[in-house]
């Protein structure tokens, strides 16, 4: 089925990588580009390019969810629900593609031109509500944004149906579309603070994603003063201003990065450093930012973090669904290679550097460092057992630092100017600035970049405008998704890694989305939690079973068969998950949910009396639940 083109550009992915397995996702991707699906046939045909049985190229495919096996229409249209669209309105937008199109979700028109979709976060909370276009056989792809109006939606179908007869190639490549705003390429809001306009600084150029934008600003200069025979840098200096910073990762734990860096055993090579660019958590979209408008500066601080580790090859692993941000980064990265900044003695010094960008395929876990590095190795995202950590056996079990693309665009700014310098803003143990990404129900939802310690106030109220017609906060989540949500009374609480976690939650991602009274708390719970049943890996029972069983009870809570005993049930569930799931994912899949139920009892409480006044039971199975607190077997529960 495969033609000799296909078959040739699967094996020139194949060339990319020490391991030629790395190569099977895009590899499938390249398949399904011809064909429009990956039917069993192209499958058996790709094992067998790989030396593989087709069960387990089938076991791949079936993990991520932008690989399929059954054919779609011309257009995709998949329409993002998670919650900070959700806010929104995404459901109105959902409700009105499903009424022009005939369609409900999963269907296609029978013409074969749409087939609707719904989807999670899609790294365009800022912008929501939003759907993805993906186009059959080809690789365009499209983000329409703010699609806020019933105009905005009957214009992206006209557009679409205009297109629908040109061929692939000749289609218009803007990544991203807000119908009828004549911008496209306008990067989304943003602002900073004026003493820390750093990594936004140049986005608002035209053409800051080009080489020549960026050396026109100063760009690389850097990078070749460090790695000069004279006057240069140590690699031990560099890394040591980078640990002197205090710079803290920016992709949710907010491990040191000078200290992580400083784990790799001496003398063991070769390294790897690999940039994590999967930005999935809902809520946050600030690599995306930096990815597709300035990549420039995300390579310059790869090449240093990699003269800082001795590390000879590194990946830029970025979600599937960034088609834009992909070609973006291939493009920067080939400007490079032909400048002589990847390659061999890059610079004109010893030092050798390789970059490979490798999109994923659709997965949420694999932002996880372990499951990262397993599917960039070619197989399902599925987690590793810590230790050994990545710094002592990561990709290919050899050494690997593996950081997210603010925080790898962060050392451009701390090398340039010094640990002092960064540290005059935040605290002690939170030094420096961030790029927050405010979402939800503000006026000007975006992308800011501040010091540490803004108070979540001044970033709601100073940069973000204010609620939406004003109303009054119910609830803020100031992390991502994930992260425990905190109530009105904590808006005065310095954004700091400590001062969030005094307040009950964690900084995560950055990534504030604000929930307003009147919104249905019972409903957010309902998503959120839908959202990790339906990213869960699968590896491990209490993260596979008990997020959908939470889900469940909340969905009978939600349609009016819910008891109050049900919220204890979900508090009691969520202590096994969190505690005994292989990886962090169990864990962070339940606090958000636990955390609604703690701070807004009463709300959950009033909405079952309402919608349930005789505490009317469903017809339910019973079993009995093991309580691993208290080492209770509770019988008869009601699952
Ligand atoms: Fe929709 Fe993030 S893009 S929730």
């Amino acid at each position: 089925m495969l033609t000799d083109a296909t078959r040739n550009t699967i094996r020139e992915l194949m060339a990319r990588y020490p391991q030629a397995r790395s190569a099977l996702g895009p590899a499938l991707e390249a398949a399904q580009q011809q064909l429009g699906y990956l039917p069993d046939e192209a499958m058996a045909e790709v094992a067998a390019i790989f030396d593989l049985e087709p069960m387990e190229v089938q076991a791949f495919v079936g993990f991520y969810h932008m690989l399929h096996q059954w054919p779609v229409g011309q257009y995709h249209v998949e329409v993002c629900t998670n919650v900070p669209c959700m806010l929104r309105g995404a459901g109105k937008c959902g409700e009105q593609l499903k009424e022009k199109l005939g369609l409900e979700y999963g269907q296609t028109t029978p013409d074969g031109m749409f087939t609707l979709g719904e989807m999670e976060c899609l790294g365009s909370c800022g912008t929501a509500p939003m759907v993805s276009v993906t186009r059959a056989q080809s690789d365009w792809s499209r983000y329409y944004e703010e699609l806020n109006t019933p105009e905005r939606v009957d214009a992206m179908l006209a557009e679409l149906r205009s297109l629908a007869s040109v061929p692939a190639d000749q289609l218009p490549s803007a990544g991203r579309v807000v119908p009828g705003v004549d911008e496209v390429a306008r990067p989304y809001h943003h602002s900073h603070h004026p003493d820390t306009n750093n990594i936004l600084a140049r986005i608002d150029k035209p053409d800051s994603h080009t080489l020549a934008s960026y050396e026109a600003d100063g760009g690389y200069a850097l990078a070749r003063q460090i790695l000069a025979k004279e006057g240069g840098k140590t690699p031990l200096e560099v890394l040591e201003t980078v640990k002197a910073a205090g710079l803290r990762g920016r992709g949710g734990a907010g491990f040191p990065t000078g200290m992580k860096w400083g784990f790799l055993p001496a003398g063991s090579y070769p390294r790897y450093l690999v940039v994590n660019a999967d930005e999935s958590e809902p809520g946050t979209f600030k690599d995306r930012l930096i990815i597709e408008y300035d990549p420039h500066q995300l390579i310059e601080g790869i090449i240093l973090a990699c003269y800082a580790t001795e590390a000879s090859h590194a990946f830029i692993y970025i979600r599937g669904e960034y088609f834009f941000g992909a070609q973006r980064l291939e493009d920067a990265v080939a400007e490079a290679r032909a400048k002589g900044y990847i390659g061999k003695g890059i610079f004109g010094s010893a030092k050798d550097l390789e970059i490979t960008v490798h999109r994923g395929a659709g997965a949420y876990i694999c932002g996880e460092e372990t499951a990262l590095l397993t599917s960039l190795e070619g197989y399902r995202g599925h987690p590793r057992l810590k230790p050994p950590f990545p710094a002592v056996e990561g990709l290919y079990r050899k050494p690997t630092i593996v950081n997210n693309v603010e925080t790898i665009t962060q050392v451009v700014s701390i090398v340039r100017n010094g640990a002092d310098w960064y540290k005059q803003w935040g605290s002690e143990k939170s030094p420096g600035f961030a790029l927050y990404c405010l979402s939800g129900q503000v006026k000007k939802p975006g992308v800011y970049e501040l010091p540490y310690n803004t108070t979540l106030r001044e970033l709601i109220y100073d940069y973000a405008g204010g609620t939406i017609d004003d109303r009054p906060i119910k609830s803020v989540i100031p992390g991502g998704l994930s992260m425990p949500h905190v109530a009105v009374d904590k808006l005065d609480t310095p954004m700091t890694f400590e001062d969030i976690v005094a307040a009950g939650s964690s900084l995560g991602s950055c990534g504030i989305i604000v929930i307003c009274e009147g919104e249905s708390i019972v409903e957010v719970a309902r998503r959120t939690m839908g959202f990790y049943r339906e990213e869960s890996c699968g590896k491990c029972t209490p993260c596979r079973e008990g997020g959908g069983w939470i889900e469940k009870i909340l969905e009978r809570i939600e349609r009016g068969e819910g008891q109050s005993s049900d919220l204890d049930l979900i508090d009691r569930l969520t202590w096994p998950i969190e505690r005994q799931s292989f990886c962090p994912f169990g864990a962070a899949s339940v606090w958000g949910v636990r955390s609604m139920i703690k701070l807004y009892r009463d709300d959950f409480e009033a909405y079952i009396e309402q919608t349930n006044p005789t505490h009317k039971e469903p017809e339910l199975p019973v079993r009995p639940i093991y309580r691993p607190d208290t080492g209770d077997v509770a019988p008869k529960v009601r699952v």
